[in-house]
């Protein structure tokens, strides 16, 4: 089975890539490197002992795809490419229109270009629901209006994908709504690796605690949660990666034409964050020094994935505790750390 992954050297498709390789794929990824760095095909070849096919293309273009792939099939799409700053997108919404819904349609457009059978996989976000009314959110729980471009162009990017399903028999479709993915391989060779400050939790703590930011702030403690601060779904990217073979599995039996269907992944359990720091120093016997601030202008205060979907259609669950993603982490933030000192 051949699978091309876009956006393969990020941190999720980094690891996505390595599972898939496991599994006996044959992975071929494109990326433009724009948040990643061409180490990480070494890495994967180091964990795997196959290095992919890789090629170095922005997807915003239109015929680099064509013109590369001209007589290649590839039996599955992962779709991760995309930019995905939350804040940098409310900066620069031209930006996350352009480089998400854009490259989508490329993409799209070179699927549908070859007239195969071709199974796609999109990376979608539990942003789409905003704050849900009811908790576990489930996949009936409504797509809201976007507070920013990023969560827009999630929202739109599916739109597009489900479209093209509706009238190319061809193309079967599934749309994995992410909830918090963290973590790292358990080699420390590939882990999530944010380019300037963190937005992110987890990789805010583990550069505090190396020492690289000088102040570990909790975004608010008066929200209505058991200890004020926000409750989030966090998901071992050992996990996530792991959804994505069972989402290609399941497709590649679908007796179905014009399949299109999406699924959160999550692990159905919510967390605070002050539970997640006291996590983080239990397993990693560390103490860190946080201080209470504002809240974050945006933030909503609980979300986490009912999965019942994805546990009973494709049979996926997360196997993998929040303390064993934050060892591993911890241990990533090490090892790049040992690297940088060389
Ligand atoms: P990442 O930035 O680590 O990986 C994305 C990769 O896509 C990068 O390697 C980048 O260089 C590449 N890329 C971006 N634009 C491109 C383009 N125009 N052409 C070719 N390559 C391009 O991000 P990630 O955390 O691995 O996220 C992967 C996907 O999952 C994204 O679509 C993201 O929106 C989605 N997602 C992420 C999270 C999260 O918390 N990390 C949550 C929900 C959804
Ligand atoms: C988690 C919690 C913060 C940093 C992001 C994206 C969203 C989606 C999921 C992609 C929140 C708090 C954080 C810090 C803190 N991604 N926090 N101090 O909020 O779920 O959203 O990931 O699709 O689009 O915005 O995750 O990791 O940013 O924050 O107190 O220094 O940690 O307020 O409560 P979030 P996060």
């Amino acid at each position: 089975m051949k699978i091309l992954v876009t956006g393969g050297l990020g941190f999720i498709g980094s690891h996505t890539s390595v599972e898939l390789i496991n599994k006996g794929y044959d992975v071929t990824i494109i990326d433009n490197l724009v948040n990643s760095n061409i180490s990480v095909l070494k890495n994967i070849e180091k964990i795997t002992g196959i290095r992919p096919e890789f090629h170095k293309i922005d997807l915003r273009n239109k015929n680099e795809l064509k013109k590369k792939f001209r007589s290649n099939i590839f039996n599955g799409v992962i779709h991760f490419a995309a930019l995905k700053s939350v804040s940098e997108s409310v900066k620069n919404p031209e930006l996350y229109l352009t480089n998400n819904v854009e490259a989508t349609k490329n993409l799209l457009d070179f699927i549908a270009s070859k007239n195969r059978k071709t199974n796609l996989i999109f990376s979608s976000s539990c942003t789409v629901y905003g704050q849900a009314k009811k908790l576990p959110i489930n996949e009936s729980s409504p797509v809201v209006k976007q507070e920013s471009p990023y969560g827009e162009s999630k929202k739109i990017c599916e739109e597009i994908i489900r479209n093209e399903i509706v009238i190319n028999k061809n193309i079967n479709g599934i749309s994995l709504r992410y909830f918090n993915p963290i973590g790292a391989h358990e080699s420390s060779l590939i882990g999530e690796h944010p380019k300037g400050i963190p937005e992110n939790l987890v990789p805010y703590i583990t550069q505090f605690a190396i020492g690289k930011r000088k102040e570990l702030i909790i975004f608010g403690n008066d929200y209505p949660t058991i200890d004020g601060t926000c409750i989030r779904d966090y998901i071992h990217i050992k996990d996530l990666a792991n959804a994505h073979v069972s989402a290609l599995e399941f497709l590649s039996k679908m007796k179905k034409e014009n399949f299109y269907d999406f699924f959160n992944v999550g692990t159905g359990r919510g967390t605070t964050v002050l539970e997640l720091i006291k996590i983080f120093e239990d397993t990693n016997n560390i103490k860190l020094k946080y201080k209470i601030g504002n809240r974050r202008a945006g933030d909503i205060i609980a979300a986490y994935a009912d999965i019942k979907k994805i546990n009973t259609t494709i049979g996926w669950y997360a196997k993998n505790t929040i303390s064993n993603a934050l060892k591993t982490a911890w241990n990533w933030e090490k090892q790049q750390s040992k690297l940088n000192d060389n």
